[in-house]
């Protein structure tokens, strides 16, 4: 059985960082309000002129290195962003052309903070049925041009980054045993638009608009939906909450990773959470903590790895993966 491996993984945060308190000078808010209820301390925000596609070739360029190919092996790019360079064409058709591939397709994924969990979803079915054998998948966010920055409820939540990984067709014998995806499960629900969105867009207001959210109702879905599709991934496989070894979670607040580790009885020492670093990095988040962690040694060749996001539409899901 044909399975999408991950063969590299890497990462790039823009230079400036914002902290809690260089906010409370912008907005009233506190370092201890932002700490005490989201977990954060600081975020990365791109300096003027730097752009999605800047952050997203960085972490391409880590991630093809650590995977030690050359970007002409790459059958597919897909970047997962709701901040992209430009209305069109795809972000990813940029560093397409920035990393000098020529062959093969470049495509983006929207589905907000849960995009890069569809687009792993989009690339394991692409490298199972045998359409690529090579795939850079990149989440990639400048959030921070998308905020309303006088609205104190939410221009402290997000930051701005870019996380990937070089997916590769590996025969596995098809159980879990398999390094690789073993499954993901995607999920939408239309009718809570008005929780989650930007008030703009090319056909209805023709400018970007900016990111507006219900935080509390927000947060009480999240909670039910992240756990739901953990339920329905590891199920998928046969296994129970225990057998995983890292839950890699949407960092959107660290209250929402404490609740939804409660709720399922997950060890939280399992739960990887860069959530104070970085902010809500939106569809970068995933990425950006399962390269850390796997940079600092604890996620390893062999281990069970859940990744799962929630976001604007809603949508959320579930990615299973052998490291
Ligand atoms: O990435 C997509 C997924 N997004 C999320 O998952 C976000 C989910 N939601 C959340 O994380 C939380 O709901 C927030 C962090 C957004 C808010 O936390 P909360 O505990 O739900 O606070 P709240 O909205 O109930 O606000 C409590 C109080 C309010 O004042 P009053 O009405 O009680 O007087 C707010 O006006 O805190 C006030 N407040 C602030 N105070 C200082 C809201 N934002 C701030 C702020 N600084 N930045």
């Amino acid at each position: 059985m044909i399975r999408a491996r991950v063969i590299g993984s890497g990462s790039c945060l823009p230079a400036n960082v914002v902290t809690n308190d260089d906010l409370a000078k912008r907005v009233e808010t506190s370092d201890a309000w932002i700490r005490e209820r989201t977990g954060i301390i600081q975020r990365h925000i791109a300096v003027e002129g730097e752009k999605t596609s800047d952050l997203a070739l960085g972490a391409a360029r880590a991630a093809l290195i650590d995977a030690g190919i050359d970007a002409g092996e790459l059958d597919i790019i897909i970047c997962a962003t709701t901040t992209p360079d430009e209305s069109f064409p795809a972000t990813a058709t940029i560093v397409q052309s920035r990393l000098g591939m020529t062959r093969g397709a470049a495509f983006d994924v929207q589905a907000v903070c849960s995009g890069f969990i569809y687009g792993m979803a989009l690339a394991d079915s692409l490298i199972r049925t045998g359409a690529a054998r090579t795939i850079l998948l990149i989440g990639a966010e400048t959030m921070s041009r998308l905020l309303d920055w006088s609205d104190r409820t939410t221009c402290v939540l997000f930051g701005d980054g870019a996380g990937a990984v070089v997916l590769q067709a590996h025969t596995g014998i098809g159980d879990n045993s398999d390094q690789g995806v073993l499954n993901t499960r995607i999920f939408s629900d239309g009718r809570l638009h008005d929780m989650l969105y930007a008030d703009g867009g090319v056909s209805s207001t023709q400018s970007a608009g900016k990111l507006r959210m219900q935080g509390k109702e927000v947060f009480k879905h999240a909670i039910t939906n992240i756990a739901a599709a953990i339920v329905a991934s590891s199920e998928a496989a046969g296994l129970k909450i225990e057998d995983i070894d890292w839950f890699v979670p949407h960092q959107a607040n660290q209250r929402i990773l404490d609740g939804t580790a409660k709720k399922l009885g997950i060890d939280p020492a399992k739960v990887i959470s860069t959530v104070a670093l970085h902010g809500n990095t939106s569809a970068a988040s995933v990425p950006l903590a399962l390269v850390a962690a796997v940079k600092d040694g604890r996620i390893k060749r062999g281990d069970l790895v859940l990744l799962e996001a929630m976001g604007g539409g809603f949508t959320w899901g579930a990615a299973l993966l052998r490291w």
